[in-house]
């Protein structure tokens, strides 16, 4: 993986893959390469690191209306410019997102053929086992088919051929792939942003579909037969891939996020709970619910569970889904799966719903990306209306993620009869309220600042908390972690004293979260222990009676709502001191190393 972009047509072909690759950049990637004809020779030109590399190596004047182009973030072999992509062998020249699980095998069989490999990758063996096959069977499209039936796992292609100088070929199995429409251009890429200055128009591709695709016509195929197929209209326009004056993409959706609470909220909860009791599918009839997803959308899942264990008193289990899948999952019969993702295109979490589904389970997806792949595959979808993310490190479809488990919750609530009138008026107010409030701590800025500046010289930061609090001590320590690479910890508050508490010395900063106010006597006496060990600690809290209080040496006061939306407020502190310290440390904000935005291999 990470980005593909292809195109046939009138314009500068060169100009419009590397338009296209920039305009992906920010799924992270380490090298990156294109591929195009040139008054019938065909060039590649690779470079490992940042695309301005590849951009000082191209002639951006140079005539040409085919190629394919690719940012690589390494998966088999070094990141180098041999690994780099596109890989050309015999005739075919070829750009591939995915990985191809049984690549060894059918690489020693065609070593014994008489292949010679150049890169260590997966993706050199899809273009010599083309060539292979084209040398039996002189026909391109029958040769792509039957890729489907050699390779396993998962692979997005951008193919081109020696003998077809005016044809953009590609095939897509468990990797997303769109086919850009437009008048006497076309295009193919993993994302629409990547062609959103030249079209919205656009056709999603379904696993084991293959295309031919010229300047004036777009063919799709699957297995030997022609398809019918729909073309889209993308619904953001560019603008929502601008940085609208903002430093970084980062902050500038971390700053969305009152509007994007707004847009998720308001379909279901406004003036009343009409929307919400008869927008939402009923849950009632689930005795238990499992959530399963990655990364920071495993973090939101832990939030959902202590909600909806709580307003709902439905049982709630959380899993990563890289792990869900290669385990006993020991799902029942009247167990919902809920999965939850930004891209809608996480592989491991798209196999976990394959395997629910597989199990019977019904099956809900909570996406960001409307129509992407798990998507499209869950029994019911409800979409967090969080807009493009384009910032890897996830923010505002995080808080997304959040508001709808607690609409879920408070939905469940209501139709079990579990809620009061007085809470639920309550709940109403605070809805109206939140975007104000999200919006006065977005403009502490000062605060972060300093907080980061205290805390910047120190290797090693632990985030504590209880229950609700600990799950948004995860999401905490993770956005630190991902941005600012400064090593990070987050722990159950009652767990340090088994252990870790020998690693707080003289100033090791320890952010504590304290909203719950169950467990919030608790933690602070967690809290106490660690300052008087020599932590330097900084409390988030929306306890109003700390003032005087000695067991902090920073507070971050956030206003009190309804727990069932305390999170979205305090998780705003947590990730603005994560990214003023990626600031102070002049780390790549937008795109951290090694980190890729839609992680589309398992
Ligand atoms: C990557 C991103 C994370 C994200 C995770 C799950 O690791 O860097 O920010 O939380 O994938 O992504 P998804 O699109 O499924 O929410």
């Amino acid at each position: 993986m990470c980005g593909i972009v292809g195109y046939v047509g009138d314009d500068n072909c060169v100009r419009v893959l590397v338009d296209g690759l920039k305009r992906l950049d920010y799924r992270g990637y380490d090298s990156a390469g294109i591929a195009y004809f040139n008054n019938g020779k065909l060039n590649i030109i690779k470079e490992e690191g940042k695309l301005s590399n590849l951009i000082n190596s191209v002639d951006l004047n140079t005539k040409s209306n085919i190629g394919i182009g690719h940012t690589r973030w390494a998966t088999h072999g070094l990141a180098n410019k041999d690994n780099a992509h596109p890989h050309k062998t015999g005739k075919f020249t070829i750009v591939h997102n995915g990985i191809i699980e049984n690549y060894d095998e059918i690489k020693k069989d065609l070593i014994k053929k008489g292949y010679r490999f150049v890169s260590e990758t997966d993706t050199e063996v899809i273009s010599a086992l083309l060539d292979y096959l084209y040398t039996k069977e002189k026909n391109i499209l029958n040769v792509i088919n039957k890729l489907n039936y050699f390779l396993k796992g998962s692979y997005a292609l951008g193919i081109i051929c020696d003998d077809d100088k005016e044809t953009l070929y590609t095939l897509k199995k468990n990797s997303p792939l769109i086919i850009g429409v437009c008048d006497g251009k076309n295009f193919i890429a993993s994302d629409v942003p990547a062609i959103l200055n030249k079209t919205k128009k656009y056709v999603v591709l379904e696993d084991n579909d293959y295309a031919k695709i010229t300047r004036n016509k777009v063919e799709i195929f699957n297995n030997g037969r022609k398809k019918d197929f729909v073309v889209k209209e993308f619904e953001y326009d560019d603008l929502s891939i601008d940085k609208h004056g903002y430093e970084h993409f980062m902050l500038k959706e971390i700053n969305e996020q009152p509007e994007v609470f707004k847009k998720t909220t308001n379909p279901y909860l406004k003036d009343d709970l009409d929307g919400l009791l008869k927008k939402m599918p009923d849950f009632t009839k689930y005795k238990c619910i499992r959530i399963v997803a990655c990364g920071s959308a495993t973090h939101a899942g832990l939030i959902g569970k202590q909600m909806i264990e709580k307003y709902a008193n439905t049982e709630v289990n959380v899993e990563t889904a890289s792990e869900f899948r290669y385990k006993k999952q020991f799902l029942k019969d009247d167990e919902l799966v809920i999965v939850i993702s930004q891209s809608g295109e996480t592989a491991d979490t798209l196999e976990a719903l394959k395997i629910a589904k597989e199990n019977g389970n019904d099956t809900l997806g909570i996406i960001n990306e409307k129509g992407s792949t798990i998507a499209r595959e869950a029994k019911m979808v409800l979409y967090t209306e969080a807009g493009k993310e384009i910032a890897v490190a996830t923010t505002k479809a995080y808080s997304a993620q959040v508001a709808m488990l607690s609409l879920i919750a408070l939905n469940l609530s209501l139709k079990k009869d579990l809620i009061d009138k007085t809470e639920i008026k309550e709940i109403l107010q605070d809805v109206k309220k939140l975007p104000d409030y999200m919006q006065e701590l977005l403009n502490d800025r000062e605060l972060y600042k300093k907080i980061a500046n205290d805390i910047k010289c120190y290797n090693d930061v632990f985030f504590i908390g209880r229950e609700v609090d600990y799950a948004l001590a995860q999401e905490g320590s993770l956005k630190l972690k991902e941005i600012s690479y400064t090593h990070s910890e987050a722990y159950a508050a009652g767990e340090l004293k088994h252990g870790t508490i020998s690693l707080i010395e003289e100033g090791t900063p320890v952010v504590a979260i304290v909203t719950d106010d169950s467990v919030a006597p608790k933690t602070i006496s967690n809290i106490k222990e660690v300052k008087s060990r020599g932590a330097y600690v900084i409390c988030v809290t929306n306890k109003t009676d700390v003032d005087n209080d000695d067991f902090y040496d920073e507070i971050v006061k956030i206003p009190r709502v309804n727990d069932l939306f305390e999170p979205l407020l305090a998780v705003i502190p947590l990730q603005l001191i994560s990214y003023e310290l990626a600031k102070i440390k002049g780390c790549s904000i937008d795109k951290p190393k090694n980190l890729a935005k839609s992680v589309t291999v398992e």
